[in-house]
């Protein structure tokens, strides 16, 4: 499961890559591709579908046997973007001989944890439709664009003709923010100051800046013209492989386990499904920008999940009064990182919550409702546990710090949906590099297919 993980995320170095990716995963299994724009009514929702759209994904499987008065959800959500550094629309900078690209924060980065890292840039370009047609032929293989989610392929979802996106990575050392040296900076040590606009800046090359460098740079890596590329969203990621870490190997440390050790659980669980129990439905939905605040046509705060559920229940056969029927005996599992206890800061725990790494999922508590949790979700996602045969811990949060947040009460406030926020045991959270336990995922997977098979 760990090596699975890793290739996971290896293959996502962008959301738009993490959901390519789970939507392979899932074709591969036999789910059937289909698009928010196409029409869902013919679909066989027992052999199971899955669309992607952006960084988004949704996937359902049915049991056999729907009677659309007892119809339910068993729905898993987690979202597929990672805290990061992303390149700005005109980003060609530089000053003393050095050439520089301008970046934007995305989300809640910890900045320190990006200076002097290899960097390489992943993405989606949108480029004029003709040069669209000679990449289409370019990255066809005997089977299809989708083959490979780490080469650049069309995006089937975007209008024709018009411009097209295309999916691209380079994974060579481009960039790197370089710390200035402690004879430079004597008080380094007692408090790094980083400035978002100034000192986060990397440098990508020696010489004059060129007003049209990453245009031109975009333009040789895709091989089309340099005017064919419109625009990107482009961002960085860090070049060390995932690696087992630890005197046994018993921790993992990779990027963007927040919150693709999630995601990749959820996908498998879906994907190892023998079958469905009559009158459910299983769902997984994989959501962009949980880490700034989930508003958009692709996270959280959207209708998609909604949409999508109500054109399931429609699909099985079930009226709209049957769908909110259904909607109010579902239950959906948030997945995302947890905060294991850290040994040099045990102060910054609540003490009677202490998750461990390879202690099993962590079920996430919070009476301000950051987490979505109650007693009753706390009961079922414990007993998907003890049916999985696997351990589980509280979590809590420390009475004098700020929480975090999830897609879960998102969730639960947009659809009336009973939520039970979980995760994996994790240290370092938005740091470019991250360290987990290495039994959790194949313990999370475990308990996700469960919860998905459960009455
Ligand atoms: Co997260």
């Amino acid at each position: 499961m760990l090596d699975s993980l890793f290739g996971f995320i290896e293959a996502s170095p962008s959301p738009f890559h993490a959901a390519a990716a789970a939507f392979e995963r899932l074709a591969a299994a036999g789910f059937v591709g289909t698009g928010r724009g196409d029409s869902w009514s013919e679909l066989d929702v027992a052999q199971g579908f899955v669309v992607r759209d952006g960084g988004s994904v949704v996937a359902v499987r049915a049991g056999a046997r729907v009677d659309p008065e007892r119809l339910r959800f068993s729905v898993i959500g987690a979202h597929t973007d990672s805290p990061n550094l992303r390149v700005r629309p005109q980003p060609d900078s530089g000053t003393l001989g050095y050439r520089q690209l301008g970046v934007e924060i995305y989300g809640g980065v910890l900045l320190n944890s990006w200076l002097d890292r290899d960097l390489g840039l992943s993405g989606r370009v949108t480029v004029a439709s003709e040069a669209a047609e000679a990449l289409a032929d370019a990255s066809a293989g005997p089977a299809g664009p989708l083959a490979n989610p780490t080469a650049h392929f069309p995006f089937w979802d975007e209008p024709d003709p018009g411009p097209a996106t295309v999916l691209w990575r380079c994974d060579r050392a481009l960039l790197r923010v370089p710390q200035l040296a402690i004879h430079l900076d004597r008080d380094a040590n007692d408090g790094l100051k980083l400035d978002r606009q100034q000192h986060m800046t990397p440098v990508w090359g020696l010489g004059e800046p060129n007003a049209a460098g990453f245009r031109e740079f975009l333009a040789d890596e895709l091989d089309v013209e340099r005017d064919a590329v419109v625009a990107w969203d482009v961002m960085a990621h860090d070049l060390t492989p995932p690696a087992r870490l630890g005197r046994d190997g018993e921790m993992y440390a990779a990027g963007r386990i927040d919150n693709l050790a999630s995601c990749h659980a959820a996908i498998e669980a879906m994907a190892g499904l023998d079958a469905v129990p009559d009158d459910a439905a299983a769902v997984v939905v994989l959501f962009d920008h949980e880490e700034i605040g989930s508003d958009s046509a692709t996270g959280a705060g959207s209708p998609i999940l909604a949409d999508a559920l109500e054109r399931i229940a429609a699909a099985l056969g079930a009226s709209r009064e049957q769908y909110l029927r259904a909607v109010a005996r579902s239950l959906c599992v948030s997945a995302d990182g947890a905060h294991a206890v850290h040994p040099n800061y045990p102060e910054r725990h609540e003490p009677g919550h202490l998750p461990a790494l390879n202690g099993g999922p962590v079920i996430k508590t919070n009476v301000n409702v950051r987490y979505a949790t109650d007693a009753r979700t706390h009961a079922r996602f414990a007993a998907a546990c003890r049916t999985a045969g696997v351990p589980h811990q509280i979590y809590s949060h420390h009475g004098n710090l700020p929480c975090g947040s999830t897609i879960g009460p998102i969730t639960a406030s947009r659809l009336g949906m009973s939520v039970v926020d979980v995760g994996s045991p994790m240290l370092s959270m938005h740091s470019a590099r991250e360290l987990g336990g290495s039994d959790d995922p194949a313990m999370l997977t475990t308990a996700l297919s469960a919860f998905l098979v459960s009455d």
